[in-house]
């Protein structure tokens, strides 16, 4: 585990409600950014964990997750127990107005009872802190009053739907309970105008399950084709074009509204209390056409679209007046609707369907059902999938045209297994060995924990095959293809290799060509340098069924250029040939049951030199090639490595048999890093890129 997924951090626990959602993943994201640990509980009836995912990678952080209704009051009372929490906000609600009107005693019950639920347990835990989501919708029409416009917080309020109701009730119940114990609350209402906009990264936005209820998430699907025409209900208001007037707020700023109030209520005097609102908005007022014109410029599209008629309950004109916030919080929004615009359209276009995607599925691989050690799908359904796992980005399976053709357990306990062979798992930070475990860097020795043999081997005791990796961030580009990415943050603390190291791993899965890119990204964050070689460990197994043996498999290789070893497995600085087929040789090798046995490293060219440490952008060369007759597979191995570790599986355990699977390991020389000439290839510098690429290709 890496620091980070540790408990302890000194740093404040914030739980946030709804944290899964539009407005709370975006909060998340400014909350680590400003030094605060967050607990995310949200139900998903409006969400999907794959923002949580993303959160992780977004912000570099283990984010701890609970699938739980606020109205459970066992289920929320272990986060209580889980975590010592510092505060908390509370996004978890149902939103739509629309549908209040429809199903009112469903919208009173979640978002009443859901925050009745969570206040009772903040009382009994003591944690006194409450940033609260309110809405605009509290003021109701605030244009039947003179003067209200721009609506400050004195503005009388007077909601007309359910689900403004639920606000204006949570806002009194903060009122009673102030008034009853006010030493012991510290309540900040924040009254939202109209967000919008997404995350500038991409990577997290809004994603409305069914109709969007609001004007930007409608014209995002009309712009990418998930609807026909955008409907302007009205334009013949008294505004500049006809269309009503509103206050649009970026979903960044708003975010930041809410570190802005946790921070007042932070600094506020404990001995006092307090109970306050806060708008939230920009203060100035936008045209429906305005915006729409907004969203036109930034995508680059003429939306189609037709005015209808007036929708009931809208009014002219719902403008902020935010001076409150600017003048205590010391909050005002930065970013204009064109921003706004902007950003949206990035995520828009790079998640066209959101979170949902086809051909995704994921499921518990613990008992205690953890959704970071989920398994997840991807090409589900389809003739080429493939599953990974968290625990060390592992490829747990890959399935063509519907045949198992790899080794994997079917839960996080069988990877956990102290005699299980790394199988399918990213390894490093060192694939393969270091003699005696021993190496010097920048003029400093080092000794690793010997766990092989002699020497230390794949990363010894802090080997990535048992760390947690972030993510997954997982995408669709096009039909064919989709991409799942996982990050490692390992920081020198969690092992024994010099620096704190970010690791990416992406997988590229294309169904139609039946292959599975792996890329390997490594820069340090913080050190001077360290050893690194990073592979995939896949153990393949062709035979129709993997209870038997790989006995038959024909392989042949690049070249029978082989790094000579001792009986140590340590290069003696010679370079032999094996016995074994090359793609050139009129004969595979076959494998039989016992032998030939294999474990070595093979290089590409006997002759390079290799000095690369980012070997991303060679070409991708076949290494190894393999065929089952009984099953008619072939899999070919590509890669833009020097050299490729063969393996034959002699030594598997742990629910295996000897010789059930073979491995590919492409990767940089074995023991490069005590080897004169090929310890640049192995040095990573703070500053520089690792990077290479490994294909698995089957037709
Ligand atoms: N988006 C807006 O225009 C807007 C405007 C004003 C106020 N608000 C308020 O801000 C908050 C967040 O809004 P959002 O736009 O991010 O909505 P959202 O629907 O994207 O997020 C709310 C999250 O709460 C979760 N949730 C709902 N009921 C729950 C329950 N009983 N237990 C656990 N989780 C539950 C949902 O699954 C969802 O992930 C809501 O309270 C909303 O009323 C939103």
């Amino acid at each position: 585990m890496t620091a980070q997924l540790q408990s302890g951090s000194d740093n404040k626990t914030v739980l946030v409600t709804g944290g899964a959602g539009y407005i709370g993943s975006h909060t998340v994201v400014e909350l680590i950014d400003n030094g605060y640990e967050c607990v995310i509980v949200d139900n998903l009836s409006n969400s999907c964990y794959d923002s949580v995912a993303r959160l992780e990678i977004l912000t570099k952080h283990h984010i701890p997750f609970y699938k739980i209704d606020l109205c459970d009051r066992e289920g929320l009372e272990k986060v209580f127990k889980d975590h010592k929490i510092d505060s908390v906000i509370h996004f978890a609600g149902l939103k739509a107005v629309g549908e209040s009107t429809q199903i009112p005693l469903r919208y009173y019950h979640n978002n009443i009872l859901g925050s009745l639920v969570l206040l009772e347990l903040m009382q009994q835990y003591k944690v006194s802190k409450f940033v609260f989501s309110s809405s605009a919708t509290v003021y109701g029409d605030a244009t039947r009053f003179p003067n209200m416009i721009p609506i400050p917080e004195e503005c009388p309020l007077g909601p007309t739907n359910p689900y403004g109701h639920t606000k204006y009730a949570i806002e009194k119940i903060l009122n009673d309970l102030y008034e009853s114990e006010k030493k012991s609350w510290k309540f900040a209402i924040l009254r939202y105008f109209n967000p919008i906009g997404a995350h500038p990264s991409g990577l997290i936005g809004e994603d409305p399950l069914g109709i969007p209820n609001n004007l930007l998430p409608y014209m995002a699907q009309v712009a990418v084709g998930r609807r026909e025409k955008l409907y302007v209900f009205g334009d013949d208001y008294d505004s500049r074009d006809g269309t009503p007037i509103r206050d649009y707020i970026h979903v960044v700023d708003l975010a930041k509204g809410h570190i802005a109030a946790l921070k007042y209520l932070d600094a506020y005097d404990d001995n006092e209390g307090l109970c306050r609102e806060w708008n939230l908005g920009s203060g100035k007022g936008s045209t429906v056409f305005e915006v729409y014109h907004a969203f036109c410029k930034a995508s680059g599209i003429d939306l189609p679209y037709e005015v209808t008629g007036r929708r009931a309950g809208d009014v002219l004109n719902l403008t902020a007046k935010p001076d409150r916030a600017k003048r205590e919080l010391k909050w005002e929004t930065e970013l204009q609707v064109e921003d706004s615009c902007k950003d949206l359209w990035k995520w828009a276009t790079e998640n066209p369907f959101g979170y949902q995607l086809r051909g995704v599925e994921a499921r518990f691989s613990t008992e205690d059902m953890r959704y970071d050690a989920r398994f997840v799908t991807i090409g589900a359904g389809t003739r080429f999938q493939a599953t990974f796992a968290n625990l060390g980005a592992t490829i747990v399976d890959l399935k063509a045209d519907g045949q198992s053709v790899v080794l994997g357990y079917e839960n996080e306990e069988g990877y956990l297994n102290p005699d299980s062979a790394y199988i399918g798992a990213t390894i490093g930070r060192y694939a393969n060995r270091i003699a005696k475990g021993q190496f010097n860097l920048e003029g400093k020795d080092y000794q690793l924990t010997i766990n092989n043999g002699i020497n230390a081997n794949h990363g010894s005791i802090g080997s990535f095959h048992v760390k947690r990796f972030l993510g997954p961030i997982i995408q669709n580009p096009s039909k064919d293809v989709f991409t799942a990415e996982y990050m490692l943050v390992d920081n020198d603390t969690d092992t024994e290799f010099p620096g704190d190291l970010l690791v990416f791993v992406q997988y590229t899965l294309n169904v139609a060509k039946k292959s599975l890119e792996i890329e390997y990204k490594g820069k340090l964050t913080a050190g001077e340098a360290t050893p690194i070689n990073l592979t995939n460990h896949t153990y393949f197994n062709l035979n129709k069924s993997h209870e038997d043996t790989i006995k038959g498999t024909e392989i042949k290789v690049a070249s029978k250029k082989s790094v000579d070893v001792d009986k140590y497995i340590i290069p003696t600085g010679n370079i032999v040939d094996r016995d074994i087929a090359t793609f050139d040789s009129s004969k595979p090798t076959v494998l039989g049951p016992k032998n030939p046995q294999y474990d070595y490293c093979f290089v590409v060219d006997e002759n390079a030199k290799p000095k690369q440490i980012n070997t991303s952008n060679n070409e991708l060369k076949p290494v190894a090639r393999a065929f089952h007759p009984e099953s008619n597979i072939t899999l070919e191995v590509l890669s833009t490595e020097p050299t490729y570790q063969i393996y034959t599986g002699d030594f598997l355990s742990a629910g295996y048999t000897a010789r059930q699977g073979f491995a590919v390991e492409p990767g940089r020389y074995v023991d490069a890093i005590n080897q004169k000439d090929w310890k640049s290839c192995v040095t990573l510098k703070n500053g520089e890129t690792y990077g290479s690429k490994i294909v698995y290709r089957f037709s």
